[in-house]
């Protein structure tokens, strides 16, 4: 039997995948074509039109990547939820790959590592009204903020966010985990990293946390667990040559493919 043509990824590196949400209408149709029905009612309960076709591209986009990877078709594989709305892949035996997707306005971006699990976020910085850092970081990032120099505040603000979100986001317990049960670092005179979390001691070693390289008007992080391994970032592009791996997947070959319009195409 063949075996899985699976993209291998390898412990050294977490590959990073960004992309505009804003498509012109006939990709906006192509990728709602590589949504399941429930993903296509999703899209449909938003308000405003532009967030569901915005939803529509991520998902489409989020899809194909993914398929790229698992080396088959993107709209054959389906999604599983933690408790706390974290997806995964629904893969019959496992799920060789662990994702994590963030968008912010008109961008996405997109985690993959086949060795860690981890999170990713992504912000529009956008100038605060409020004291939001009070509300949300802990005692000690509250502080490190405070004595940045007033220049300096909404880009530390934005690099404690999403390092904050980020880790929440690996974590998988969602914000069931308390913003001040951890601290990040975020001033520049520290590297990104985890300083604490209560009751895991090993925590700050074992979890790594990353800039994520964004346009200007953007700040982002990526952390995983890797349990020491020195880990980097990878950007992918859709520009690279495309990778060398069949689609066949033992899982799938005598499976149907359900299509979005319910119909059924049994692939050989
Ligand atoms: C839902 C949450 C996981 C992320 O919210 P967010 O920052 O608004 O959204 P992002 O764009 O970064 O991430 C959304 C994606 O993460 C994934 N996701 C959803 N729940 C998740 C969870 N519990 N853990 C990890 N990833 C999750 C999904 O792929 C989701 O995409 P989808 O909406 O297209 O299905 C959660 O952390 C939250 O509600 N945060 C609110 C903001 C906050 O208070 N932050 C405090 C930081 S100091």
């Amino acid at each position: 039997m063949q075996q899985p043509s699976f993209e291998i990824i390898g412990p050294d590196v977490i590959d990073v995948w960004t992309w505009s949400l804003d498509a012109p209408p006939p990709s906006v149709d192509e990728f709602a074509a590589l949504l399941s029905a429930e993903e296509l009612a999703r899209a449909a309960r938003f308000v405003r039109e532009r967030d569901g076709q915005r939803f529509i591209v991520g998902r489409g986009r989020l899809r194909s990547i993914l398929g790229r990877y698992l080396g088959l078709p993107p709209q054959i594989f389906s999604f599983i939820y933690n408790d706390y709305g974290k997806p995964s892949i629904a893969l019959p035996g496992g799920t060789p790959f662990q994702f994590n997707l963030s968008h912010s306005a008109d961008l996405a971006a997109l985690a993959i590592s086949d060795h860690y699990e981890l999170g990713i976020d992504i912000e529009e910085i956008r100038f605060l009204k409020e004291d939001i850092a009070g509300r949300f970081f802990s005692r000690r990032e509250y502080l490190t903020l405070q004595a940045l120099p007033p220049e300096a505040y909404l880009d530390g603000f934005y690099r404690c966010w999403t390092r904050k979100e980020a880790f929440v986001k690996a974590h998988g317990a969602g914000l069931s985990l308390p913003l001040d049960s951890f601290d990040v670092t975020f001033d520049w005179a520290n590297e990104p990293r985890l300083e604490r979390l209560d009751g895991d001691p090993d925590a700050p070693s074992n979890w790594r946390v990353l800039e994520l390289e964004t346009p200007i008007t953007f700040a982002g992080a990526v952390v995983a667990l890797t349990k020491g391994h020195p880990v980097g970032l990878r950007y992918r592009s859709d520009e690279e040559e495309a990778p060398k791996w069949s689609v066949s997947h033992p899982e799938y070959s005598a499976r149907p493919l359900h299509r979005n319009d319910g119909s059924q195409e049994v692939r050989s």
